[in-house]
């Protein structure tokens, strides 16, 4: 049996069938699925993917809200650029198709945000089009069975994973194989046998035929990236209390956390009372609260944060605000770190009688 085969069989025997987007050839929700999915976890899309689809269960009513509307439905899963450009694709979708889903790869590619491999994924699951994926994951499984080296995320090792890729659907390759469970089958091994660390080669179906498992390279393959130390950066985020209600300001988009709402964030060389100073507002109280971190792609941001007690409320400035009790500011479309760091305040708070004077 060849490649393709083998994978969509063990698929079919062993892979995940019961995930919430599964059994459904629905393109909207498999869309919705495969974007959510491109840097989170399944077990944290999960709830996110079933909320969003209880308030936008179809394309028209994700078109038809403003983005802000779909922003809270996305806070706390990362990479917020996602949701902004799943709402662009949806107002596309029904603006130039119609509010028919593209019907191929090579369609829906041209979407916002969409690259090759999510679009592909999208077609096998959708339409049983026969168009190969590579993700992390399936660069792992690839780079290991056909012995491929170099770095996957360098432009050449890419290409030469999507040239075997496409190999294993051509020339008679993988015959009649069940689209569907060939792509899930790729990422299902990736996850769950062919992992990063201690790879399960015992329940690999390709292991007959992987170089790695031949020459006991599993630890070498793929090749490792060349690491470079990760940009740091600092800041200083004020959490400014005026009678009960703390000021929330939406991040500019684009930008790290853009369209959310988030504190107002200063240098971190700054104290508390000088950020208030900043603002234009007296404090009345300054605690420092514990610093914490936050790692992105690209970097780690460094957070030093303060809880101010103000005597006025600043005048207005140039991003849009909000003044909002503790409880109420923790339910905003807040990223994940300042989210936890407003419900433990909130909880903080509740137990705590503060002499604001
Ligand atoms: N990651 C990306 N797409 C996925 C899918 N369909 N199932 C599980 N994990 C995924």
């Amino acid at each position: 049996m060849d490649f393709a085969t083998r994978i969509a069989d063990w698929q079919a025997r062993h892979g995940r069938h019961d995930l919430p987007w599964q059994n459904t050839r629905d393109p909207y929700r498999i869309w919705l699925s495969e974007v959510m999915l491109q840097q989170t976890q399944v077990s944290t899309v999960i709830s996110y993917y079933q909320r969003f689809l209880e308030r936008f269960p179809d394309i028209h009513s994700l078109a038809a809200a403003e983005e802000e509307a779909v922003m809270p439905y996305w806070a706390g899963l990362g990479y917020y650029a996602r949701a902004r450009n799943l709402h662009r694709c949806a107002r596309q979708i029904v603006g130039d198709w119609g509010g028919r889903f593209p019907p191929d790869a090579a369609s829906i590619a041209t979407l916002p945000g969409i690259g090759r491999s999510t679009a592909a994924a999208i077609a096998a699951f959708a339409y049983g089009e026969r168009s190969p994926i590579m993700d992390g994951n399936v660069k792992r499984v690839f780079a290991r069975h056909f012995g491929v080296e170099g770095d996957p995320a360098r432009r050449d090792t890419e290409l030469r994973l999507w040239a075997l890729a496409e190999a294993q659907l051509r020339d008679g390759a993988g015959p009649g194989v069940d689209m569907g469970a060939y792509t899930q089958g790729l990422m299902d091994l990736g996850a769950t046998v062919c992992t990063r660390g201690k790879p399960l080669c015992g329940a690999c179906p390709v292991r007959e035929t992987c170089v790695a498992q031949r020459d006991g390279r599993q630890a070498e393959l793929p090749t490792p990236r060349a690491r470079k130390a990760t940009p740091e950066r600092s800041t200083a985020m004020l959490v400014v209390e005026h009678e009960g209600r703390v000021l929330l300001e939406r991040r500019p988009s684009p930008g790290i956390w853009g369209g959310l709402w988030s504190l107002p964030e200063f240098d971190a060389a700054l104290s508390g009372t000088q950020a208030c100073a900043q603002l234009g507002v007296e404090t009345a109280r300054v605690w420092a609260l514990a610093a914490f971190s936050h790692t992105f792609t690209h970097f780690r941001l460094h957070v030093k944060p303060w809880y101010a007690i103000v005597t006025q409320r600043p005048a207005e400035g140039d991003r849009p605000r909000q003044w909002l009790a503790l409880a109420d500011a923790a339910q905003a479309a807040l990223p994940a770190p300042v989210r936890k760091l407003i419900e433990g305040l909130s909880a903080l708070r509740g137990a705590m009688a503060v002499d604001a004077h």
